[in-house]
């Protein structure tokens, strides 16, 4: 498959435009994102031809990247989504996806945030006990088409933070609860009327197989939940499967992979499957462009100071992931390849985008970019530091390339403290 960004010598591309001649001509002078709107479409499609010949929902975990441009794309393209928060909810319609297609998820739904999906006929999942009742309470809205999310307690064998499906998590409801969910349902029948079952196992997954162990469990729980008399349609695996951070050559599973471990039961089964990526569709599809302000050295660490930092893209923070780092112009014949920390000006020792990389020593005022940015980084950007959230650009499928969001700026800041 193309790739969205690559190097031809020393100058980096987005599709076919150096990322330099983007930041001359568009005045840029602050850290900023940059996507591909092509990438987004080749992610979208991978996962429709891996689902071909299966009735499903692709519902884009909208918590990965919500730029208003970015869900218009993917409800252009046929997505559903995958929603949060009411507000998630309230941003999903206005870029017109269709509500039917999307998945209500979350440990602590409020009222109002339910009934809103009830109004507009989303499928809810069923998390709890307490959730259980706000969702009978919303029905009287309008009935509500739930499922239910089963712990499965099955280990991603991932970072800890990622990690949603084992036994002691916050999410979902376990196996022994069963019965009195199916009891209250059932007394239920003008609010709830329960379509599937759903689980999600947790985030950044590259052993696809587990999908499988998941969706074995699950038809057992189907089952169980027929011989009841529930009409069950949808079976839910949640969302999950990870990428190639590293760029160093591995071969990761991709959607096809994924679907094929789970094809053949879905099929027996007379399911509709419903997937919830969110990583897996955008991450690939951006850079994080950050200006070089010097090199310094002590002790035995060379540092890059760029002026991007962990406000911007807390990842490597937070979870000490990796993200890859390249210069996107050619360094000078005569610069020395060294081990650096690339760190951003924040007053925190936590502040870098990357540890220990090789990099030639780059030139103040050149651009260098961090990868697979399009997932979790401008989503989870903070103002920390009094920075402001950093502008996002496109190059469109045309070849041109466009603002997608306005820099934040101190006067908006200031807006929050008037009139009060
Ligand atoms: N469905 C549910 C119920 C989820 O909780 C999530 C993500 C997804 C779908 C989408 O998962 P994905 O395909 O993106 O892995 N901030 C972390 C990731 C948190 C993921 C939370 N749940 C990070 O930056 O790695």
């Amino acid at each position: 498959a193309a790739a969205a960004y690559s190097t031809k010598d020393g100058f980096m591309y987005c599709e076919n435009e150096r990322i330099q001649d983007i930041i001359v001509k568009e005045n840029i002078d602050w850290c900023f994102y940059l996507y591909s709107q092509s990438q987004l479409t080749r992610n979208y499609q991978a996962y429709q031809q891996a689902l071909e010949g299966l009735p499903s929902i692709i519902g884009y975990a909208i918590k990965a990247n919500n730029n208003y441009k970015i869900l218009e794309h993917f409800a252009n393209l046929g997505s559903g989504a995958v929603l949060v928060s009411g507000n998630e909810l309230k941003m999903a319609l206005k870029a017109k996806f269709d509500p039917t297609r999307c998945v209500f998820n979350g440990n602590g739904k409020l009222q109002e945030e339910l009934n809103l999906a009830a109004e507009h006929g989303v499928l809810v999942n069923i998390d709890s006990e307490f959730d259980l009742d706000h969702i009978i309470e919303a029905g009287r809205v309008r009935k509500v088409r739930a499922m239910l999310r089963i712990n499965p307690d099955v280990d991603p064998q991932v970072h800890p933070y990622v990690a949603t499906g084992n036994k002691n998590s916050k999410f979902g409801i376990r196996n022994e609860k069963l019965r009195n969910f199916l009891d209250k349902i059932k007394s239920h029948p003008n609010e709830v009327e329960l379509v599937g079952v759903h689980c999600h196992l947790g985030s950044t997954i590259t052993k696809v197989n587990i999908f499988n162990d998941a969706a074995l469990l699950m038809v057992e729980y189907i089952d169980a939940i027929r011989k009841e008399g529930f009409n069950l349609q949808f079976l839910n695996i949640g969302g999950g499967l990870g990428i190639d951070y590293y760029h160093a050559g591995a071969v990761l599973p991709t959607p096809t992979d994924l679907i094929n471990t789970v094809r053949d039961l879905v099929k027996e089964n007379g399911l509709t499957l419903i997937i919830e990526p969110g990583r897996s569709l955008v991450a690939n599809t951006s850079v994080f462009a950050s200006q070089v302000v010097g090199v310094k050295t002590n002790g035995n660490k060379n540092f890059v100071v760029v002026n991007g930092s962990m406000s911007e893209l807390i990842r490597p923070s937070l979870y000490g992931a990796y993200q890859h780092i390249e210069l996107i112009t050619p360094p000078p014949a005569d610069a020395k390849v060294e081990v650096f920390d690339v760190v951003g000006p924040v007053c925190e020792s936590a502040d870098f985008l990357g540890k220990d990389r090789e990099l030639p020593t780059p030139v103040e005022g050149s651009w260098l970019v961090v990868h697979d940015a399009g997932a979790y980084c401008m989503a989870m950007a903070s103002t920390y530091n009094l920075r402001m959230r950093p502008a996002e650009y496109w190059v469109k499928e045309d070849g041109s390339t466009a603002k997608i969001r306005h820099a934040e700026t101190l006067d908006d800041h200031y807006r929050y403290f008037e009139n009060l």
